[in-house]
């Protein structure tokens, strides 16, 4: 153990895991070594950080900032900002990150109009938006939306779940 100056936390919980987070993580702390700069950066791995959708993600500190969908492709310019160059901007997930909002934006909309919807409703929601079906089989993969079948035959629908109301900061209208 160094006292260093940053420590990354790479989250390797199963969604992460399943879009390879062990590679990443494991070349990180490759090259970190292979550059001397151990003593100065910290790799440890930690549990799911409710970002499953957009992993493999990475936490920061003392920067306080995310890294989501990682690639090992993205460890040059990431190994830069930790020595100290710029921060990788593409890479950034916060609360105002232009996709983040992108994706609010989906929910917002589907919980104006109730909760839950009929699925066509919210599919068309999401498409109208610019996100397919594959994104919305993710989104229920995640357990950011819960699909049930109607009452009284009248169709499946959708109910976006209070993970996705707590991570986007919208609340369900009355
Ligand atoms: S599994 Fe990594 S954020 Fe959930």
């Amino acid at each position: 153990m160094y006292w260093t100056n940053r420590h990354v936390l790479v989250c390797t919980s199963q969604h992460c895991q399943q879009k390879g987070a062990a590679d990443v993580v494991g070349l990180l702390r490759l090259q970190i070594v292979r550059q001397k700069l151990d003593t100065e950066i910290l790799v440890n791995t930690c549990g799911t950080i409710d970002l499953c959708d957009i992993g493999p993600n990475m936490v920061i500190y003392p920067d306080n900032i995310v890294y989501g969908n990682v690639k090992r492709g993205d460890l040059p310019e990431i190994i830069e900002h930790l020595k100290g160059g710029p921060v990788v901007e593409r890479l950034l997930v916060g609360p105002d990150s232009p996709a983040e909002l992108s994706r609010r934006e989906v929910f917002v909309a589907a919980l104006a109009r109730g909760n839950p919807l009929p699925s066509s409703e919210f599919e068309a929601i999401a498409s109208e938006r610019g996100f397919d079906g594959a994104w919305v089989a993710e989104q229920q993969r995640r357990g950011f939306i819960a699909r049930k079948p109607g009452a009284d035959d009248s169709g499946e629908t959708i109910t976006v779940t209070k993970k996705t109301r707590d991570r986007y900061r919208v609340a369900v209208s009355s």
